[in-house]
């Protein structure tokens, strides 16, 4: 049975998010979905050029804790976590919303792809959220949920989304493993699986368009989605009605992954 739960259900946890660039971010749809449901928020942006643009959306949703984090930068993955733990003792919740790879080898194809953006996309796109996972870990006490974003791409092969989609592979299977890992301390990771959404990190990729007006030509509810359907998908992830739900990816693109 599950417990009586607070209402709204995720009133007191504390959720990290990382990946807000502006208000279209897929990151901000999680932190506006976890934040109407009660959680509290900390929020990172990637460094000084990237502060005005987030810092209004981290005081719009009041995050106590704003902190800069570029998963390059050695040091400040660690310093996130010694300021959650100096100031929260403990974490509930962890978006990864963060990818990147260097233009040249995300706009050729996989034949084209260098080692070395092959090993920065890996880096920054999978690597950062397995890194962020072992710090998070022992700060979730009472156990606690993780997410990362992936793709459509990493199962099938999509046009144009070349190097990203063995990364995302890789980052669906380290959700699985991770799953397997952590499971013993009560801690579930999810890959989430968004549709098409014109964000930034999507306009890097050629004909981007195209994929949008294929996903609402496709998708069994005819529409696209929105960072919201992202968000709410994670949030009801991190509540107690999911407590037995780990390792999965979630779709989140509209039904489009089920067409033939
Ligand atoms: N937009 C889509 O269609 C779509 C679909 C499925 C999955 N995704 C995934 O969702 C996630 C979020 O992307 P988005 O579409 O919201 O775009 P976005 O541009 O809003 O977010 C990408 C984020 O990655 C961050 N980032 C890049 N390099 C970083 C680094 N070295 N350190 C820390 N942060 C870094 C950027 O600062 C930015 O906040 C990505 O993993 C992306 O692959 C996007």
């Amino acid at each position: 049975m599950i417990q009586e739960l607070p209402r709204p259900v995720l009133k007191g946890k504390k959720a990290l998010i990382a990946g807000i660039a502006n208000e279209y971010s897929i990151a901000y749809g999680c932190a506006s979905a976890f934040r109407e449901l009660g959680a509290e928020l900390a929020i990172t942006y990637l460094n000084e050029k990237a502060r005005p643009h987030v810092e209004p959306l981290a005081q719009k949703l009041d995050a106590p804790i704003f902190v800069p984090l570029n998963v390059m930068e050695p040091g400040e993955l660690e310093a996130v976590f010694a300021r959650i733990e100096r100031e929260w003792g403990e974490l509930d919740i962890l978006v990864h919303s963060i990818a990147f790879a260097p233009k040249e080898d995300l706009q050729g194809g996989l034949l084209d792809c260098s080692a070395e953006g092959f090993a920065k996309a890996m880096d920054v796109s999978c690597h950062s959220f397995i890194r962020m996972a072992k710090l998070a870990a022992p700060l979730m006490k009472d156990g606690g949920c993780m997410f990362a974003m992936s793709y459509h791409g990493a199962q099938k092969v999509v046009p144009n989304y070349n190097v990203m989609g063995p990364v995302k592979a890789a980052l669906e299977a380290s959700c699985r493993y991770l799953a397997y890992e952590l499971g013993p301390q009560k801690i579930r990771v999810h890959a989430i699986s968004p549709g098409p959404l014109k964000t930034r990190a999507a306009s890097g990729l050629k004909d981007f368009d195209l994929l949008l007006n294929e996903a609402v030509s496709r998708a069994p509810v005819g529409e696209l989605v929105d960072i919201m359907d992202v968000g709410f998908a994670c949030a009801y992830l991190a509540t107690p009605y999911a407590r037995r739900i780990t390792g999965e990816t979630m779709y989140v693109d509209g039904g489009v992954n089920i067409m033939g």
